[in-house]
């Protein structure tokens, strides 16, 4: 019995990036069906499927230990996670025997049918022979019933424990998909999976996230001020901020999908802390209030007004998913007056923000590999990128090459470190301080010699960016696939 998975699910089973697993449909040229894919398609693109190391257990572990529930009166009812995990695995190992042995009997039942069609046709002889026949092959069956698991049960099973950890979203009318985990609202899963959902205060006050259940079952997880009407709830509509995901989802959701559909925001935040990261370059951490966050796309700027008026454009150095705690790297060059008016200041002080800006995104749909090339303060659009890229796991591969006055080993340089340690298609290098950009585009050419088969975004100061961008350009970079960001 054919079984289809989302591709986005197979890939989890598989343990691949959707990327890899839409590349390895391509080249082995598998049908896929509405953006699905047979099981027994995906066990023949990978049949090295690791069925004992199991990935959706491990992440289980995980997703259980942030999901725990807080202890209060009267709710020890559940048991603990890791108890509640070993009753799951063995569940599974239950799940796959009783498939298993479905899957036999099914076989079983329609090789019977057949058989005794043929016999009906034959002779006398002919009927007691096969009848025989059948009896000694349904005795064998029945003593193997059972005994040995089958790799599609054991993915069907896999599947299953999948769906009780977490559920499968899908957006209406765009199609894109999400998985909920541990205990996040829709929103944040969305916004964690790099989507653009609509929404203001992401605290149940404005109702912007306000979304239609088209099928499965939501659950409430957060009181919240805003008041659907009852007719917006009979119509089946409720805030993705304040709702989890019970069963696999099918929502109706505004996205934006293109920088203009955001809209300006102003929001005052207030300055959380300032951290040196290298000799010239400042981390900056700011917080907006509690009923605001500012949505923007990976690689986006804002202008940045202090309190005693001065001013500065500035790419978002984190991630959009966590819209309230925003990063900046500022530079702490002499004369830079934005730089000296916030370290001068207070703890706490408070900073306008407008925008947001600026057209150097992702492309989301693209996915040829993605080399990224970082220099100084141009980290910062780049980080937002990459964690959009992860997020999103379209790209077949992302390439990192950082250059910066840093020594290896600082804040910057670990976490680019984590991304190459947990990610398999995820390299970096830190390139040497003063590296000029024909070197650079020397080394990005020897791993990438069909350079004009992949993204290209590069960030730094301008002189830097525009003698790189036009040496790639002659070196066969394609134009539409050239994605720069300059800084004076
Ligand atoms: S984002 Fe404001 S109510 Fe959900």
């Amino acid at each position: 019995m054919s079984q289809h998975l989302s591709l986005s699910r197979a890939a989890r089973l598989a343990g691949v990036s959707r990327g890899e697993l839409q590349e390895k449909i391509r080249c082995m040229g598998l049908p896929t069906f509405e953006g699905k894919i047979d099981v027994e398609q995906l066990l023949e693109a990978y049949p090295e499927v690791d069925i004992d190391r199991d990935p959706v257990l491990e992440r289980l572990q995980l997703i259980m230990a942030d999901a725990r529930p807080k202890k209060h009166k009267g709710d020890n009812w559940l048991p603990e996670p890791e108890v509640l995990m070993s009753r799951l695995h063995d569940f599974q190992r239950v799940l796959i025997r009783t498939k298993t042995a479905l899957n036999t009997a099914e076989q079983l039942v329609s090789e019977v049918a057949e058989r005794l069609e043929t016999a009906a046709r034959g002779t006398e002889a002919e009927l007691r022979a096969q009848t025989q026949d059948l009896s000694v092959r349904l005795r064998q069956s029945l003593e193997k019933l059972g005994r040995s698991a089958d790799r599609e049960a054991e993915l069907f099973a896999k599947d299953a424990l999948l769906r009780i950890v977490s559920a499968s979203v899908r957006i209406a009318p765009s199609g894109h998909e999400f998985f909920v985990e541990g205990s996040d609202s829709l929103l944040e899963a969305a916004l964690k999976s790099g989507l653009h959902l609509d929404y203001g205060c992401s605290s149940g006050n404005c109702g912007a996230c306000r979304v239609r259940v088209l099928s499965g079952r939501v659950r409430k997880i957060r009181a919240h001020d805003y008041v659907l009407s009852g007719q917006e709830q009979d119509a089946g509509f409720v805030l993705a901020c304040s709702n989890t995901a019970v069963t696999d989802v099918l929502l109706e959701a505004s996205e934006a999908l293109t920088a203009t559909d955001l809209p300006h925001q102003e929001i005052r935040c207030s300055l959380r802390s300032i951290e040196p990261v290298s000799d010239d370059l400042t981390l900056v951490r700011m917080q907006t209030p509690r009923t605001q966050t500012l949505r923007f796309m990976a690689g986006q700027r804002v202008k940045l007004t202090t309190e005693n008026g001065f001013t500065r454009s500035l790419a978002v150095a984190s991630c959009p998913c966590d819209a309230r705690n925003l990063q900046f790297l500022v530079s702490r060059k002499p004369g830079n007056d934005f730089c000296e008016a916030l370290l001068s200041g207070t703890d706490g002080q408070t900073v306008l923000l407008e925008g947001p800006e600026g057209e150097f995104l992702l492309q989301e749909e693209a996915r040829e590999p993605a080399l990224f090339v970082a220099v100084g303060e141009g980290f910062a659009p780049i980080r937002s990128l990459i964690e959009h890229a992860i997020s999103i796991d379209n790209a077949a591969r992302l390439q990192l090459y950082r250059i910066d006055e840093n020594r290896p080993g600082n804040l910057f340089d670990n976490l680019c470190r984590s991304w190459h340690d947990a990610l398999d298609n995820f390299g970096y290098r830190l390139l040497e301080p003063a590296s000029a950009p024909g070197d650079v585009l020397h080394q990005v050419l020897q791993e990438f010699p069909q350079i004009g088969e992949c993204q290209v975004y590069v960030a730094g100061p301008a002189h830097w960016v525009e003698t790189f961008v036009a040496d790639a350009r002659t070196r066969g970079a394609q134009e539409q696939r050239l994605h720069s960001d300059v800084f004076e």
